[in-house]
């Protein structure tokens, strides 16, 4: 089929190869011309396993190809996927301004017979506004369709092209046949598929995210009852999660959740209720939102316990992405965590196999990319990102001046560092030293 996919950030990129490697024939629609530039030179413009030999593969086949407007010819694809983004305003709603002028702009040039899938998450009732809106435009009824994404960082493209469920919401039948038309390699393996009405389909976007955040939130909640009462957080998720209907993953203590996924998506989801009038029904995930940014002030807190005042004093922060194999700093536990103790007084050095060139703005934290030289004379560490270099590193590569770890993630073995004579610190554990 021939596609176009229009927005070229982490959900874009990813689904523009995924589609290609599909063996569509897709067009990568792109305003800016840096990221447009270097995926036509096959270099992805962020940090994402496997998905820049997949473009490479893919681009070698001419299937893909890349541009900044519409013209005849992508404007004759049989479906457009609409990936910009949603970020978050200052009051906490999603700002869906991309969106809006994205299909608008499409608007202009759609054919009666193409079909438009939205993938951006939005916030629900948005999707009939922008049908109203293009279709007033475009002068004929448009066939839009809602098709949420679920992939998540560092296995983005394992998940485009494996997903769990595929989810199309629509007012006709004539967009879901397309939509299936395009997902049929996938659907082939035996991956569900679930035609909703277009409500449900933005809802359930919204809703999976908000049940992952409450999970990790739970778990975090949990930690801080450990944490007062002498128990351990970390056994008790495993104890927990031995049933099935609770489950093992998602439970992980530590910092908590952050990227440009879960904290945005709870708050425009509260927004949301409460334009809706059904606030107090959502009124539990302003809690979930508290927990976890409780979990980045402990830590400064238990710095703080440990290093009595911060000035003068050195801290290491392995890890600043907000998750292992990603550079995304958005909202980011432990690179906040590391501004914090900075703004404190703390000298701040800041680790990360990837991420560092990222940070395009370090302020007065100190990036330094050999670990070794980022440990000398540390008074404190702590492990803000579970890079499997973090979590595989041996004690004695660190030569720092006071043995101690706190331990963000809950992923070090405690004994191991204990032996090589450092004191560990771990959220929600209590551990004796
Ligand atoms: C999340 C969802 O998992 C995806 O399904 C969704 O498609 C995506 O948002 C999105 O809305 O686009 P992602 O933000 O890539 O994906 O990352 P997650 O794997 O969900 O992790 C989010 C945060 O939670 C990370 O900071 C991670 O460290 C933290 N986390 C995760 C925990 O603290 N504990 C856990 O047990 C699991």
């Amino acid at each position: 089929m021939r596609l176009t996919v229009i927005g070229l950030g982490y959900l874009g990129a990813t689904h523009a190869v995924a589609m290609a490697k599909l063996g569509h024939q897709v067009i990568g629609i792109e305003q800016d011309q840096s990221k447009l530039e270097s995926l036509r030179q096959g270099k992805i413009p962020f940090h994402e396993p496997g998905l820049d030999s997949a473009l490479t593969e893919v681009l070698a086949t001419g299937r893909l190809t890349f541009q900044s407007e519409h013209d005849s010819q992508s404007s004759s694809a049989e479906i457009h996927f609409i990936c910009v983004g949603t970020p978050q305003k200052e009051s906490g709603e999603a700002d869906t301004s991309y969106v809006v002028s994205a299909t608008k702009q499409l608007a202009k040039h759609l054919k009666p017979e193409s079909v438009v899938a939205g993938k951006s998450t939005i916030p629900v009732g948005t999707a009939a506004k922008l049908k109203h809106q293009m279709s007033e435009i475009a002068g004929f009824p448009v066939h839009l369709a809602w098709n949420p994404e679920f992939l998540r960082e560092g296995t983005a493209l394992e998940d485009s092209l494996k997903p769990d469920r595929i989810v199309v919401g629509s007012w006709d039948q004539y967009s879901v046949e397309k939509l299936k038309e395009a997902y049929q390699p996938i659907l082939e393996t035996g991956t569900p598929f679930l035609s909703l009405d277009v409500e449900t389909a933005e809802l359930v976007k919204v809703a999976a995210n908000a049940f992952l955040a409450t999970k990790i939130s739970f778990i975090n909640a949990m930690a801080e009852i450990a944490e007062a009462a002498g128990a351990d957080a970390v056994a008790l998720a495993e104890a927990i999660g031995h049933d099935e209907r609770i489950g093992k993953k998602f439970l992980r203590s530590g910092i908590g959740f952050g990227g440009g996924c879960l904290p945005k998506d709870i708050r425009g989801f509260i927004a949301r209720a409460e334009e809706l009038g059904v606030g107090s029904s959502l009124d539990f995930l302003k809690d979930v939102d508290q927990i976890n940014l409780r979990r980045r002030s402990r830590v400064v807190e238990l710095a703080k316990q440990e290093l009595g005042t911060l000035a003068n004093k050195k801290v290491l922060v392995l890890g600043i992405s907000f998750k292992p194999d990603s550079d995304d700093l958005r909202d980011s536990p432990s690179l906040e965590i590391a501004r914090r103790l900075s703004e404190l007084g703390a000298e701040v050095v800041i680790h990360d196999p990837v991420a560092l060139a990222a940070l395009k703005e370090p302020g007065k934290l100190k990036p330094e990319q050999n670990l070794e030289v980022a440990a000398k004379d540390a008074d404190l560490v702590i492990l803000g990102t579970e890079w499997k270099e973090y979590r595989d590193l041996e004690p004695a590569k660190l030569k720092v001046k006071s043995k101690v770890i706190i331990d963000g993630r809950n992923v070090l073995d405690v004994k191991k560092w204990q032996l090589a004579g450092w004191k560990v610190i771990a959220l929600g554990r209590n551990i004796q030293n």
